[in-house]
């Protein structure tokens, strides 16, 4: 099992403005490197408020490409997700999860979305090493995380990020803006998750630096 972090911030670390912008931070070679990310992992994982504010498709669009898509999964703990957003209306092409902490949603089902109860602990919020191994169980053990802050937050709260790919893009967006990493509980310095630098490479205006736990 393994799972890898993206994050697409400005120089300060934000990842949409206090008003929820968010396209584009970063430039479109770090928009396509990401789409080439989306292509190696099995399944590409995001929050619901980020499903909601953002309608994505969390496919992969390359020029050519005609390999597999990833499967796409939301943490959507009371099954928000509505049918006319991307996602839901685009289950029965590209494998669709909803990991909630209640019983399927009728209308999810009818409209193909897989939904996977897991059962919740603090916030209500579904556990997330449950839904690692839940996930696991469906054949999907490399992890594409895409965000928002709080998700970030949540994986490595709970230590299982293995990798951070970070695109950077020459702007600050400043305090008001979104975190890309949501509260971690960190009250030393000695408690801070710790990763090493494994690679950076220009691309454009952006760096986009890779790294591994430890
Ligand atoms: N720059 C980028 O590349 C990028 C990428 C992604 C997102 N964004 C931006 O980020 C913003 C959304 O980020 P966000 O931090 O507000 O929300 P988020 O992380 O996308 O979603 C958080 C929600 O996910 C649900 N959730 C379920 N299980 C969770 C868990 N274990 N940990 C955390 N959340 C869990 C919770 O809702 P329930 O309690 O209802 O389950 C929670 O409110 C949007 O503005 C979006 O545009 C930017």
């Amino acid at each position: 099992m393994s799972v890898t972090l993206k994050l697409a911030t400005s120089l300060d670390g934000r990842i949409a403005t206090a008003a929820g912008e968010s396209r584009w931070i970063t430039g479109a070679q770090s928009r396509e490197q990401v789409h080439r990310l989306r292509a190696a992992h099995d399944a590409v994982l995001v929050g619901i408020e980020t499903a909601l504010a953002d309608d994505p498709e969390l496919t992969v669009r390359l020029p050519g490409y005609n390999g597999r898509q990833p499967a796409r999964v939301v943490l959507d703990s009371r099954q928000r997700l509505t049918p006319d957003c991307k996602l839901v209306k685009t289950a029965r092409d590209v494998p669709t999860y909803v990991i909630a902490t209640e019983d399927p949603s009728p209308a999810l089902l009818a409209a193909g979305v897989k939904v996977l109860a897991v059962r919740a602990v603090g916030e209500d919020r579904p556990e997330l090493k449950t839904v690692v191994k839940a996930l696991a169980a469906e054949g999907l053990s490399d992890l594409f995380v895409e965000g928002g802050g709080q998700v970030a937050g949540s994986f490595l709260r709970c230590g299982l990020v293995d990798t951070i790919e970070w695109f950077r893009a020459p702007i600050l967006i400043g305090g008001e803006g979104r975190p890309a990493v949501g509260a971690l509980a960190v009250a030393a310095l000695a408690e801070a998750p710790h990763f090493r630098r494994v690679e950076v490479t220009a691309l454009g205006d952006d760096l986009w630096e890779r790294y591994a736990r430890g």
